[in-house]
C-alpha cells in the first residue's frame, strides 16, 4: 500500500471505489488519445488491471505500479499517475499519468508528479527517472518542462501507433539534477510518505 500526501492531494493505492471513476476517464477519448489503451475502457478491464496491481509489489522490475489520486478535501478519483522499474537497470524509471477532464488545468498534474517524483527518488535507490510522450501531447510537454524534465531524445516516426507512425520525446532527470531543483525552489513542497 502506498500513500503519498501533497498540499492538496492523495496518492494511494487503488481501492474498489475507483473502479467507475477510473474506467468513466480512461473511456474519454480525449484522456486516451496518446495512452496505450483504446476506448471505452469497461468496468471490466479497470477491475482487471485493479486486482492485477493488488498482487503486484511497487517497484518490482518490469512491472508498472498504478496509484490512483485524489483531492484531501473531496473524496473520488480524479487520476492516476505509475512508474515503472526497468528490468535492464533498476535505478532507473519509467513514470506516466492521467487525469480526468474536468481536473486537468488546475496544476493537480504538476502537484501530483513532483510528489510522484519525490516518492520514487526517496524511496527507492533511483538514479535517473525517464517520461516519454507522443511530440503532439502538448500539455504532457509542458508538464514535465514545468517539472524541470530535459528533453534528451526526439525519436521520429518510432512507434506504430493508433493506426499511423508516431513521434515521441523522452525527457529524463537524475537524482542529483532533481534534488538540486527542489532545493533552489521557494515555492512550499509539501510532501510526505506514509508507509
Ligand atoms: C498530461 C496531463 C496530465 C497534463 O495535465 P494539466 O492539467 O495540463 O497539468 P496541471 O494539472 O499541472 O495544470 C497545469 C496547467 O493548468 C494551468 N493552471 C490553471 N490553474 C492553475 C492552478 N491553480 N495551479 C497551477 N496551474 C494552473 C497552468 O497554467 C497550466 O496550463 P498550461 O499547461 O497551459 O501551461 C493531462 O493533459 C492529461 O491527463 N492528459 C491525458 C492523458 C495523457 O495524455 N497523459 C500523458 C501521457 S505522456
Amino acid at each position: 500500500m502506498i500513500i503519498i500526501k501533497t498540499d492538496r492531494l492523495i496518492l494511494r493505492s487503488f481501492m474498489e471505489e475507483d473502479l467507475q471513476g477510473f474506467s468513466e476517464y480512461r473511456s474519454d477519448p480525449e484522456v486516451a488519445r496518446y495512452q496505450t489503451w483504446n476506448t471505452p475502457y469497461p468496468l471490466e478491464q479497470a477491475n482487471f488491471l485493479f486486482t492485477e496491481m493488488s498482487k503486484t509489489e511497487p517497484g518490482t522490475p518490469g512491472e508498472w505500479y498504478q496509484i490512483a489520486i485524489e483531492r484531501k478535501d473531496h473524496p473520488g478519483i480524479i487520476g492516476d499517475c505509475g512508474f515503472e522499474t526497468k528490468r535492464y537497470d533498476r535505478q532507473q524509471a519509467e513514470i506516466g499519468f492521467s487525469f480526468a477532464q474536468p481536473f486537468q488545468k488546475q496544476g493537480y498534474a504538476t502537484e501530483a508528479v513532483r510528489g510522484l517524483i519525490d516518492y520514487l527518488f526517496s524511496t527507492f535507490n533511483l538514479h535517473r527517472i525517464i517520461a516519454i510522450c507522443d511530440v503532439e501531447n502538448q500539455a504532457s510537454v509542458r508538464l514535465l518542462e514545468r517539472l524541470g524534465m530535459r528533453r534528451e531524445g526526439h525519436y521520429i516516426e518510432n512507434i506504430w501507433f493508433k493506426g499511423k507512425w508516431g513521434s515521441e520525446y523522452l525527457y529524463a532527470v537524475l537524482k542529483r539534477e532533481w534534488q538540486i531543483n527542489e532545493t533552489g525552489k521557494n515555492e512550499s513542497h509539501n510532501f510526505s510518505v506514509i508507509k
